[in-house]
């Protein structure tokens, strides 16, 4: 039964995020106050964590959630993002939640709900949106956690979220040793900054799972070159992923897949699991927002997209074994120095994740514009180091690089890794030569090497494109010998073939 106003937060959904983070939050002290609309759910986790060091309080309703929270009250809630959001804030508003408390959606929701919610809500509590990443262990021993909403109610959560949060060293980033129940890290950074107002927290969540989606399709790339070209068992593989893992590849993406390729499979002992596991990817969709967003601002994500469109196509798995019986590739045998190789995907795979992420900041740049919103990347970036699923070794370099210059256009100028790449680039070169060559689909390699030699062109085709569309629809172009803005239409295809000057619209 609740007792009167004497928890520090509530939580409302207790799947296993919501038992996680509850549990995450007691550990450290804070008394916490859950509900689930199942309530033999609720009973059952009240009754299995008896004795942590904040304690549990098991409500029944709403009301007596509300009634059970300290004001001003803190709420998270963690149902399926969508309607469910909504309609737990309104029946929290009903159940007597105020406008000073601070209602926090922790799912993984779309920013833009986010923005429309907490001005929605304004005049009746403090909405706010949190990313929450690093999955369930995460969500029990420490999250990297990305907050947004109004700024003067932050310093309400802030005490909460800094606890709960993972936490890196302050000096060299690295994650500190992982909790255990009962016994939460002491000491180092957490990883947990306000990020803005209204949806900016889950804005970047949401380009974090961007990065993850091109990040991951980057690592399966790497080993299917590698299993393909040099015909070597996943156990083999799993050695070199580990090895990758002691150098500036070290995440915990690298280390999940050294862990994964030398499984063997629980039903032929003899064989490899991941051989086992069917090659069609699945997506709950913040990859393909990432994506849209990136087009509707015009921003060349084009890997984030890709690794989209490569979950896609992997998805055809009827048609694709149709086609491959009839689409015929090269023969190919790679007889070239093994270690080379290896070395050449590692460095490919180094290169393509720094323009991964180059993209990634490029775009929450241009959300700054287009949202209104103040990001410091160089905050984003350390809040990444440890407790998300992209947490990184490189991550520190690009905390290190925004803290340099805020002001930083691309990540590729900062000059730590303009020279990475400017080291790696040939054999990343002679790696997607090679998956050319060879016919094998590295779709996240070719589109971040493209991505790479695009922006880094002076030059690029775009003059011919412009001269088509004004050739077809009349839809003008500029001269390289006049000032941007003033637009010409040439009658191509007439035979005076006059040159009009439009307009200057500056
Ligand atoms: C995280 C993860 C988490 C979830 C992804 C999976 O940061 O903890 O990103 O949010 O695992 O949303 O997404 P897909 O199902 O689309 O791969």
């Amino acid at each position: 039964m609740a007792e009167k106003a004497s928890a520090d937060v509530g939580l409302i959904g207790l799947a296993v995020m919501g038992q996680n983070l509850a549990l995450n939050m007691a550990d450290h002290g804070f008394k916490v106050a859950v509900f689930n609309r199942t309530t033999r759910v609720m009973k059952e986790f009240i009754a299995a964590n008896p004795d942590t060091p904040g304690g549990l309080v098991g409500c029944e309703n709403l009301s007596e959630l509300v009634a059970a929270a300290k004001k001003p009250r803190k709420i998270v809630i963690l149902v399926k993002a969508g309607p469910a959001v909504d309609t737990v804030t309104k029946q929290l508003i009903e159940a007597g939640a105020e406008k000073d408390d601070l209602i926090v959606d922790c799912g993984n929701s779309q920013w833009t709900d986010t923005i429309r919610r907490e001005k929605e809500f304004s005049d009746r509590c403090r909405f706010f949106g949190s990313g929450v990443s690093g999955g369930e262990t995460g969500a029990r021993f420490g999250p990297s956690l990305m907050p947004g909403g109004a700024a003067d109610a932050w310093k309400h959560l802030e005490p909460i979220w800094n606890a709960i949060a993972a936490k890196v060293d302050a000096e060299t980033g690295k994650p500190i040793e992982t909790a255990k129940p009962g016994r939460p890290v002491k000491g180092g950074v957490p990883c947990s900054a306000y990020i803005g107002e209204n949806g900016a927290g889950h804005y970047v969540k949401m380009v974090h799972n961007g990065i993850e989606y091109i990040d991951m399709q980057l690592i399966s790339e790497a080993y299917f070159l590698l299993r393909n070209l040099l015909h070597v068992e996943p156990e083999e593989l799993s050695q070199i992923f580990a090895r990758w893992n002691e150098g500036d590849l070290d995440s915990y993406l690298i280390e999940i897949t050294a862990d994964i390729l030398k499984q063997r499979d629980p039903d032929h002992p003899d064989a490899f699991l991941v051989d086992y596991v069917l090659d069609t990817a699945q997506q709950k969709g913040t990859g393909k927002w990432t994506s849209i967003n990136a087009l509707d601002m015009g921003i060349p994500a084009n890997s984030i997209a890709e690794a989209v469109f490569a979950r896609c196509l992997s998805a055809l798995k009827v048609e694709r074994e149709a086609a491959s019986q009839h689409l015929i590739g090269p023969e190919y045998q790679y007889n070239g120095d093994r270690n080379e190789l290896v070395n050449a995907v590692h460095d490919a795979l180094y290169c393509s994740k720094i323009c991964a992420y180059a993209q990634g900041f490029q775009l929450m740049r241009a959300a700054e514009t287009e949202y209104k919103w103040k990001l410091d990347l160089a905050s984003i970036a350390s809040i990444w180091r440890g407790g998300c699923i992209i947490r990184a070794r490189f991550l520190q370099r690009i905390t290190a690089a925004y803290a340099r210059d805020p002001q930083l256009v691309n990540l590729l100028l900062d000059p730590y890794f303009k020279e990475q790449i400017q080291r790696n680039q040939t054999r990343w070169r002679s790696v997607v030569a090679l998956a050319a060559q060879a016919g094998i689909a590295a779709p996240a390699f070719m589109s971040a090497l493209a991505y790479h030699d695009g922006y880094r062109s002076a030059q690029l085709p775009a003059n011919l494109l412009q001269a088509q569309r004004d050739y077809f629809g009349a839809h003008t172009y500029e001269r390289i010998d006049q000032p941007r803005g003033v637009s010409f239409h040439l009658d191509w295809s007439k035979p005076d073939r006059r040159q009009i000057k439009i307009t200057d619209s500056h």
